[in-house]
C-alpha cells in the first residue's frame, strides 16, 4: 500500500522535478495524495527556495550522495524548508522527517539525516548569513537567470525577484454572459469567501486566500474561471466585433479562448494547440462555459496541428483578429510556478524565441488587411517580448506597432510589459499589431 506520509509524497515528487526535469503541475494532478494541502506547500515552498535548501545542504554534506538516493536529500531539502521558512518546531520537524524516511526502506539513512537537521539548528544563524552573502543563493535563482533579469531591467530586478518568490493569489474571471462582476462578487460575500475586485481589469477578482474550485458558486455551471488578472487583458484588447473570424493560435487549455467567447457573440473562432492532450482541456473549459446548443453564440472549431504550418491547416482563410498567446519563458509566472528555476537552462530563450519569431511570420501572412494580432507571452525578457517585436516590426513592411493606453503595466516604444505582482498580477507582456492595408 502506499504511504500517505506528506512529507515522503513531497520528497518523491520534489525527486522528481529536481532529477529527472519533470514540471511540477502534471505531477500535483497525477498523485491524487497531492491533494492534500501540506504536500503542496512542501513541493511549492521546496521549490521555490530549492537554490538556498540546496546550499545549505551542500554546506553540511560532507559529500554529495550517489544518484539512487536523491531521495533522501529531497527529504533533507523538506525538513530544512520546514526549520526555516514553516516555523515548524525544531524538534517536530526533525521528528517528522526521520519519520517519513520509513517509506523510503533506507533505514541507515536515519543517523544522517538526524545528524544533518541537528547540526543545521545548531549553528542556521552563522550559516545563513555566510551563505546568503551570494546573491543567487539569498534569492534563490539560478545565475543566468539573475543575470538575464538585471540587464534587462536595471532598476526593477530586485522588486521582480522578490516577487517571483511570493505566492500569487487565486484570481477569478467572471463570466460576464452569466452576471455582473459585482453580483458574483456579492454571492462571493454571501458564501463567506472573501475577495477583492481588481482595479484593472472589470472581470477579476481577487481571492483573500485560494480554495478548491467545487467551493466556488455556480462554478460547474461557467459561472466564473480560474485566470489571473493579466490573462485576462487579452480578449479586451483584441477589440471584437460580431462576425469576425478570430484565431487564437496556441489555446490550450483555453483560458483565453473562453474570455473571447464570453466577451463577444456571434464571432467565429480557430483554436489551435499542437498538444492534443492540452487541446482536450480547452474542449472541456468550453464545455462548462457553454454547456447548451442555446449557450454557443458564436461557432468555433478547435485544430491539433502546429500554428505555424499554415499550409497544412489555413489554405484559403485569413483573419480578423489573430491571438498569438506564445510558447515561452515563462519567467513572469515563477510565483505560480517555482519549478521553472530548476527547470529552465540559458540555452531554452534562443530556441524560445526562433519557434516564437517562426511563428509570428507564419501567422501574420494569414492575417486580414486592417486585422489585428495580439502578441502575449508570460515572460519579462525582452528578448521574447520588446525586442522579438521590434525586430519583426523594422521587417514587416506591412505592421504598424499599436499604442496599448492603460492603465496597467509599463509602455515601451513596442508593447507594454507587466512586472510580477504588479496590481497583483503575472509578469505579462502584450503587443498590438495592425496590418496596414496593402498600398501600390
Ligand atoms: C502560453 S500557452 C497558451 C495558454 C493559453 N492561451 C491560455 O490562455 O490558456 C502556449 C501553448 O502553445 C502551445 N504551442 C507551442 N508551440 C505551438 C505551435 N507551434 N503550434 C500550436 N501550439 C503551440 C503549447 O502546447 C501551449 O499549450
Amino acid at each position: 500500500m502506499k504511504s500517505n506520509n506528506p512529507r515522503l509524497i513531497a520528497s518523491k515528487i520534489l525527486s522528481r522535478v529536481i532529477y529527472k526535469g519533470e514540471s511540477l503541475s502534471p505531477l500535483l494532478i497525477e498523485d491524487e495524495r497531492a491533494a492534500d494541502p501540506l504536500v503542496r506547500d512542501l513541493c511549492f515552498g521546496s521549490l521555490r527556495w530549492h537554490y538556498r535548501l540546496s546550499a545549505v545542504l551542500n554546506t553540511l554534506m560532507a559529500k554529495p550522495l550517489k544518484n539512487k538516493d536523491k531521495d533522501i536529500e529531497c527529504l533533507l531539502r523538506i525538513g530544512l524548508y520546514q526549520i526555516i521558512y514553516q516555523q515548524t518546531p525544531d524538534h517536530a520537524a526533525v521528528n517528522e522527517t526521520v519519520s517519513a524516511l520509513k517509506g523510503l526502506k533506507k533505514p541507515w539513512a536515519k543517523k544522517l539525516l538526524n545528524g544533518i537537521l541537528r547540526n543545521f539548528l545548531r549553528q542556521q544563524d552563522e550559516l545563513l548569513a555566510i551563505i546568503d552573502k551570494k546573491e543567487a543563493i539569498r534569492c534563490a535563482f539560478p545565475d543566468w537567470l539573475i543575470g538575464k533579469i538585471k540587464k534587462a531591467w536595471p532598476d526593477h530586478w530586485q522588486t521582480i525577484l522578490s516577487a517571483s518568490n511570493q505566492r500569487a493569489p487565486m484570481v477569478l474571471r467572471v463570466n460576464l454572459l452569466q452576471q455582473t462582476r459585482t453580483q458574483y462578487h456579492t454571492k462571493l460575500k454571501r458564501y463567506g469567501i472573501k475577495s477583492t475586485l481588481s482595479t484593472v481589469c472589470d472581470t477579476a477578482i481577487i481571492l483573500d486566500q485560494p480554495i478548491h474550485v467545487n467551493q466556488l458558486p455556480d462554478f460547474e455551471q461557467g459561472a466564473v474561471s480560474v485566470q489571473d488578472t493579466a490573462a485576462q487583458l487579452a480578449a479586451k484588447l483584441l477589440d471584437l466585433k460580431p462576425q469576425m473570424q478570430v484565431l487564437d493560435a496556441c489555446a490550450a487549455p483555453g483560458g483565453k479562448t473562453g474570455h473571447i467567447l464570453e466577451n463577444c457573440q456571434s464571432l467565429e473562432v480557430v483554436a489551435i494547440d499542437n498538444n492534443a492532450t492540452r487541446l482536450e482541456r480547452v474542449k472541456e473549459n468550453l464545455q462548462r462555459l457553454f454547456p447548451t446548443p442555446e449557450s454557443k453564440k458564436s461557432k468555433i472549431k478547435l485544430l491539433a496541428v502546429d500554428a505555424s504550418d499554415t499550409e497544412q491547416w489555413a489554405k484559403g482563410i485569413s483573419f480578423d483578429r489573430i491571438l498569438l498567446d506564445a510558447p515561452c519563458s515563462a519567467t513572469g509566472v515563477i510565483r505560480r510556478h517555482p519549478d521553472i528555476k530548476c527547470l529552465r537552462r540559458a540555452d531554452d530563450i534562443k530556441a524560445l524565441q526562433q519557434q516564437q519569431q517562426i511563428l509570428l511570420t507564419q501567422l501574420w501572412a494569414k492575417l486580414k488587411p486592417e486585422g489585428k494580432l495580439l502578441y502575449a507571452t508570460c515572460s519579462i525578457l525582452p528578448e521574447e517580448n520588446e525586442k522579438q517585436i521590434a525586430t519583426f516590426i523594422e521587417q514587416t513592411e506591412d505592421a504598424v506597432i499599436q499604442i496599448i493606453d492603460a492603465k496597467w503595466g509599463h509602455a515601451l516604444p513596442y508593447g507594454r510589459q507587466i512586472f510580477p505582482n504588479e496590481s497583483a498580477m503575472d509578469g505579462f507582456y502584450y503587443a498590438l499589431i495592425k496590418k496596414r492595408q496593402s498600398v501600390r
